[in-house]
């Protein structure tokens, strides 16, 4: 498909409008709060008041005769939600391990009522010290929470040899870094419904993967797969945030359900929401970079560690592609690489769009900046002596054989907002109590689709039919989440087939009807399942004899007498795709796209709150299937990426959050949002559907560097922490100036 010349596509390519469009703005769609459900009960959590502690009694009143009480006792199967590890309880039993965890739920018709039982249910509690940060975690002085020593997951390798390596080398700069949480601050909340189904259960509700829910539940729920049957509801947004938790609300729900055997809907309030589902892992990196008298990297020592919580989740997956990340986009044969995810008596942290690489791209991106500063070169130079181009070998030894696009998205970016001109005199400016303006840099890259051997373990399916009646149906699992993604498969499979987009539709993703084609993450869906697509849309093609080139497949389908075609795929890791887990070494991911943007801020001298001015983001991203929603991509990942780096405050105290709303925890608005350039390359894939390849993602990864950059090119400050507020700001630039009286 990819070699298709341009002009032939009528929709590839094209700003098509998504098809969810319409009935979104009138308010027509109907989410899952929106649905109506005969004989529907309120659920409702009764969650740990502690940090962590064994539960010594509940002490629970008489309950009437229609409200349903669940305790650990009435789940079925074992108590767990499958994921990876079997550590996260669908209702903590014996010991609670982080304040909010669920331990009990109540489902009745009225939902005030629940909430005054609730209040009446004591719990007695023993009080266990606390983990309550990365420190604690790897003292090894408190028991620990997740097997010997804390650690979810660790990966690790040396490369070449850095000690000396940075023995020899010019310069050697240190530097530590930590990063906070993030809430993913979907419009919508977690909400699912669940009811008695033939010989089980059925969940609808707002979810990314409606098999990891199916998967995530069957030893619980003791149920057969295909007994639980998973329907996405129209979802309100994602972010990550509904990976992997609508697998416990959704237990939740089927366990009332099963008990009541009546539908039983859980929907959470914001405060519920913030309070107790998954963030952005908080992070700390300790790295040690090399350069050699003409600036090139000889080495780097990188200690990367990630806060996962009580839990697992998918911790080990978010580490692997933060330590992926963490060399950066740069060559260097010289590395130390060390993470850790590891277990603290917090919130579980969970999957959050970038998944990692936002932590280990601030870091390595705001060293280089540090580097460039203190050896006197500008960033844009430091980076075009560095990055990877084609031809190079990435950190773990993959060759980038083809799609780099690195270099072309640094020089637009540099050279649209005359980024070494503007660098060099803010530099120099004066302090004189005047607004001071800075610009700053960040180069990064996400790699497409799951990290190693996730696409084989998922073994995608995607199925195309066509029937003369209806036109073409797009059986996948994939969900539209906001993104439009039901739009893009629309534009694939229409090119492909050359039939109007009109006779194409998607299927709900359900699971007893669609194929599982893998979860609605890791930017791989346009490039995977579309991949697939096409793929099918091929088999179409050649079953009626017709071919992309003639264009012809209406025509043959007419000509013969066939009333029903159908096609179905299977993912097949392509066999020069080689990737060993344990080194760490090979082809982490079949492709990447690349990036590089550009923040310009003014920042008030004296209440040194930052405005940003501007935002330049030039992502390389394969053939942008639409380019409309690419650019939605670009700009809402990058004021994301914004909110994480400036004002997306969230901290703890004793393991309870001190942000519970939107009061507290701010989030950009569109006052908030700068003037924002996007510029997309196009570097094509020759395995991805017409060249494309993946940018739900990228778009966050490298704004926070560069933000952190800009302000301190203002100040002549460096930083080493996000979100960097006002009040951060403020103590660094006076210690600076009582340190250094040149300042
Ligand atoms: Mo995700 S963070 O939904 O890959």
């Amino acid at each position: 498909m990819s070699g298709k010349p341009k002009n032939e596509l009528n929709y590839v390519g094209r700003p098509i409008v998504r098809v969810d469009a319409a009935d979104k703005v009138c308010g027509a769609a109907k989410y899952i709060n929106d649905i109506e459900f005969p004989d529907l009960l309120i659920g409702i959590t009764i969650r740990s008041t502690r940090q962590r502690a064994r539960i010594l009694k509940m002490n629970v009143p008489m309950l009437p005769p229609d409200v349903t009480f669940v305790t650990t006792d009435d789940i079925p199967g074992e108590n767990y939600v499958t994921l990876f590890n079997k550590d996260q309880p669908l209702l903590a039993k014996e010991v609670v391990n982080y304040l909010g965890e669920p331990i009990a739920l109540l489902a009745g018709t009225d939902e005030d009522a629940l909430r005054k039982l609730a209040a009446q249910i004591q719990i007695d509690y023993e009080d266990l010290p606390a983990i309550d940060s990365i420190e604690d975690a790897l003292s090894g002085k408190l028991p620990p929470i997740y097997g010997d020593d804390n650690v979810f997951k660790s990966y690790g390798y040396i490369k070449g040899e850095p000690g000396n390596a940075f023995a020899e080398s010019a310069f050697i700069f240190d530097d530590t870094f930590h990063t906070g949480y993030q809430e993913q601050a979907y419009l919508e909340t977690q909400g699912v419904v669940a009811f008695p189904y033939r010989n089980g259960v059925k969940i609808v509700g707002s979810m990314q993967c409606p098999f990891y829910v199916q998967k995530g539940l069957s030893p619980a729920l003791k149920l057969d797969p295909h007994d639980i049957v998973v329907e996405q509801a129209i979802t309100g947004g994602a972010f990550g945030g509904k990976e992997e938790f609508p697998s416990l609300i959704s237990g939740h729900a089927a366990l009332l359900a099963l008990k009541s055997g009546k539908p039983v809907k859980i929907t959470y309030d914001r405060h519920e929401d913030i309070s107790v589902t998954t963030k952005r892992h908080p992070s700390k990196s300790i790295r040690r970079i090399g350069f050699d008298k003409n600036h090139h990297i000889t080495a780097m020592d990188i200690d990367f560690v990630l806060n996962g919580g009580a839990h697992s989740t998918l911790s080990q997956v978010v580490l692997a592609r933060g330590a992926l990340g963490s060399p950066g986009a740069y060559k260097c044969d010289n590395i130390r690489m060390l993470s850790r995810a590891v277990a603290t008596n917090q919130l579980p942290s969970g999957a959050f769009r970038g998944f990692g690489a936002p932590q280990a791209f601030f870091a390595i991106e705001a060293q280089m900046n540090h580097a460039a500063y203190r050896m006197n070169i500008d960033p844009y130079s430091l980076r075009k002596k560095n990055i990877l181009r084609l031809g190079d070998r990435t950190a773990t030894g993959q060759l980038l054989k083809e799609s780099v696009g690195l270099e072309k998205a640094l020089d637009a970016v540099a050279e649209r907002t005359n980024f070494t001109e503007k660098y060099n005199q803010y530099r120099v400016q004066l302090h004189n109590g005047q607004p001071l303006k800075g610009i700053g840099l960040a180069t990064f890259f996400h790699g497409c689709g799951f990290t190693g051997k996730g696409e084989e373990l998922i073994k995608a399916t995607a199925s195309v039919d066509y029937s003369n009646e209806t036109g073409v149906l797009i059986r996948i699992a994939t969900v539209d989440m906001g993104q439009g993604m039901n739009t893009v498969m629309r534009q694939i499979a229409a090119d492909a087939l050359a039939l109007q987009i009109e006779r194409v539709i998607v299927n709900i993703p359900n699971t007893a009807e669609v194929p599982n084609s893998g979860p609605t993450v890791a930017s791989r869906t346009t490039m995977i399942v579309g991949g697939l697509i096409c793929q099918c849309c091929a088999d179409l093609l050649k079953q009626v004899g017709a071919t992309a080139e003639k264009r012809d497949f209406a025509e043959k389908v007419n000509m013969s007498n066939i009333k029903i075609l159908t096609a179905t795929r299977d993912y097949r890791v392509p066999d020069d795709v080689v990737w060993d887990e344990d080194k760490f070494i090979g082809d982490a991911y079949p492709i990447y796209s690349w990036a590089a943007a550009v923040v310009e801020v003014t920042v008030d001298p004296v209440t040194f709150e930052v405005t940003v001015d501007k935002i330049t983001a030039a992502h390389d991203i394969g053939k942008a299937i639409n380019p409309v929603l690419v650019e939605g991509q670009i700009e809402g990942g990058s004021l994301q990426g914004l909110g994480y780096a400036s004002i997306e405050v969230m901290t703890e105290t004793g393991g309870r959050l001190n942000q519970a709303s939107f009061t507290d925890y701010i989030i950009p608005t569109t006052l908030d949002t700068p003037e924002m350039e996007t510029i997309i390359l196009e570097e094509t894939y020759s395995r991805g559907p017409f060249g494309a390849k993946g940018v739900g993602e990228q778009p966050l990864v490298g704004i926070p560097a560069a933000y952190v950059g800009a302000v301190e090119n203002a100040l002549g400050v460096e930083f080493g922490e996000i979100p960097l507020t006002p009040e951060i700001i403020h103590r660094r630039v006076h210690r600076e100036r009582r340190e250094n009286t040149n300042y």
